[in-house]
């Protein structure tokens, strides 16, 4: 082999190299936030899978940047869950009695989604009040299990989806709780 092509090679190893290195570098960082997050909370794996919706979880690289990222999937989830209650309001087979119960939860919903998505707009400079926020959330789910304790209605689907916000609420917990 010649000189010039040797060093051809040369290079073209070296750069290789840098490209593993850095891959695998970023790649143990890219996981890191989501890991320190979920960590703290009860239920490892279904944080991370809640978390891994958005792409963009797995790279953040600071955990101001993981929490806004959360709450901002927590919002869109209890969003979710509103529009879901809302064809529960619409479906001509919900039974009559359940449907003032549907319509204050439906409230509930877009209030938690509201709460998560204004602690996503203060974490980074008042996470107290944004974990604050976040309870204001959780309170709005406790309030639409209540109505359906208290009107004396059973409403399976509902609670489901008060569980599946209230997963969100842990983790909201976890990503503003530090200041
Ligand atoms: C809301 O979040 C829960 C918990 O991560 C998940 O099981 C559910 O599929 C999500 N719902 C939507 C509509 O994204």
């Amino acid at each position: 082999m010649d000189s010039p092509s040797r060093k051809l090679m040369t290079s073209l190893a070296f750069s290789l190299l840098a490209v593993v290195v850095f891959s695998a570098s970023s790649a143990g960082a890219e996981f890191e936030q989501v890991h320190d997050v979920c960590r703290v909370t009860k239920d490892y794996s279904s944080c991370v899978a809640a978390l891994n919706v958005d792409p963009r979880a797995a790279k953040a690289t600071t955990f101001h940047s993981i929490g806004e990222i959360a709450l901002q999937i927590a919002a869109k989830n209890a969003t979710a869950s509103r529009k879901y209650v809302d064809q529960m309001i619409m479906d001509p087979n919900t039974k009559p009695s359940w449907k003032p119960v549907l319509e204050s939860c439906k409230a509930n919903f877009d209030m938690a989604a509201w709460q998560f998505l204004t602690a996503s707009r203060e974490l980074s400079f008042d996470a107290m009040t944004a974990n604050y926020d976040v309870r204001m959330a959780s309170d709005e789910i406790y309030a639409c299990l209540r109505s359906m304790r208290d009107s004396k209605q059973d409403i399976p689907p509902l609670v489901a989806a008060c569980y599946r916000v209230k997963a969100h609420v842990t983790i909201g917990d976890a990503v503003t709780n530090r200041w």
